[in-house]
């Protein structure tokens, strides 16, 4: 693997995220990975950051709440559709992800959660920062359409310590 810089990589991580990359985390000698299909990008506090929005009914979030890391592995060529398709509706709750789906995991030397190989692109991030919705301060048409449960998002703003291509 490649190190690289991550303002090199905004673009086409920008237009791959709709179609969902991989949000792998790890707490308690568990692993797991969800799909992700939102989140933001940017520079604040001198650091390049990148936001993960979790729904707390995830198990990931059970997680993340547990872990300083996450990392995002993103695949830019459109592989990995059906493994994508299956973390994304499918919970660590009740299924060992890794395993079913025999992803090969890459341990880095930055934390303790690892990549999914297969990508092009691994985004490792350290948490700075971590802030839950609030329903009364979001938008009346957003809640409606995006939040008829309630299940609101934790933002997790992770400064990127590395960034690695396949
Ligand atoms: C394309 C796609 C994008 C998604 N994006 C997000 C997201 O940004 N945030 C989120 O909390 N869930 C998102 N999900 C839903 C989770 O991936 C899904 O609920 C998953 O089963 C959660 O797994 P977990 O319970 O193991 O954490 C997305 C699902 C898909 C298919």
């Amino acid at each position: 693997m490649k190190k690289v810089e991550f303002n090199q990589i905004l673009t086409d991580y920008k237009e791959v995220l709709p179609h969902g990359v991989f949000l792998t985390t790890k707490a308690d000698g568990e692993i797991n990975t969800m799909t992700m299909g939102w989140g933001t990008t940017g520079y604040i506090w001198n650091k390049n950051i990148i936001m993960a929005p979790v729904r707390k009914s995830r198990y990931t979030h059970q997680l993340i709440e547990n872990s300083q890391f996450f990392t995002v592995s993103v695949p830019l060529n459109g592989q990995l559709k059906k493994e994508l398709q299956f973390c994304g509706t499918k919970s660590g709750r009740n299924h060992n992800k890794i395993e079913e789906l025999n992803l090969e995991l890459l341990e880095v030397e930055e934390c303790e959660v690892p990549l999914i190989k297969g990508n092009n692109l691994h985004i490792i991030a350290k948490i700075k920062y971590q802030q839950d919705m609030m329903i009364d301060n979001l938008a009346k048409d957003i809640v409606d359409k995006k939040y008829p449960e309630q299940d609101m998002h934790t933002f997790y703003y992770g400064e990127v310590v590395a960034v690695y291509q396949e």
